[in-house]
């Protein structure tokens, strides 16, 4: 579901950003297979998604710090679990993490589902701050032409129940008339 301008009060999310990254910064993780991913990324809560020759997974301590996580923004929590309500998840959705996605021009993320969690009973709520850019929703199949949701800064998706393992995919960033357009997207999880 596609909750359009429900997180209103964005510049309270994007200095939370600030706070999370100064704490843990952005940094470009590789895949199992080596390649450096073009997103950069961060995460929040009690634990990260982190990814490099040892596979996908999440830790409870930042790899590159060696300190725990920062610990999840008021302001995150109150929008994941309002998000998670007005699609029709329930009141008490409660992510033990957020993954922070960066997306300078030209960054993109392939398709793949969201399958490193424990527990895939709770929704996946996603928040686009900066810059729009094009989600492509493939569901159970990764093949096939994908359905293409157009993502607004302040835009909320939201996927669940049957939709929790679909495959999923985002264009890069759309840049404005001088070139800039950075797109932050904020993935909450329950993941433990
Ligand atoms: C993701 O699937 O982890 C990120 C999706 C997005 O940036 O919208
Ligand atoms: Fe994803």
């Amino acid at each position: 579901m596609l909750l359009h301008g429900f997180a209103a009060s964005t510049d309270d999310l994007n200095a939370a950003v600030e706070l999370v990254s100064a704490a843990a910064p952005f940094r470009h993780l590789k895949t199992p297979g080596g390649r450096p991913m073009s997103a950069a990324m961060t995460s929040c809560g009690a634990c990260g998604w982190y990814s490099d020759s040892s596979g996908y997974r999440y830790e409870p301590l930042d790899p590159l710090t060696g300190r725990p996580w920062p610990l999840m923004p008021d302001a995150f929590a109150v929008l994941a679990r309002r998000s998670a309500s007005a699609a029709g998840f329930g009141e008490f959705f409660a992510p033990d993490t957020c993954l922070v996605n960066r997306y300078e021009s030209g960054a993109r993320m392939g398709a793949h589902r969201d399958a490193d969690e424990r527990d895939f009973s709770q929704p996946i709520v996603s928040v686009t701050l900066g810059a729009a850019a094009t989600f492509l929703w493939y569901g159970t199949r990764r093949s096939g032409s994908p359905t293409r949701v157009r993502l607004e800064p302040g835009d909320v998706l939201v996927w669940g129940g049957a939709a929790r393992k679909g495959y999923h995919a985002v264009g890069s960033p759309e840049q404005d008339l001088f070139g800039a357009g950075v797109r932050i997207n904020l993935t909450f999880r329950k993941a433990l």
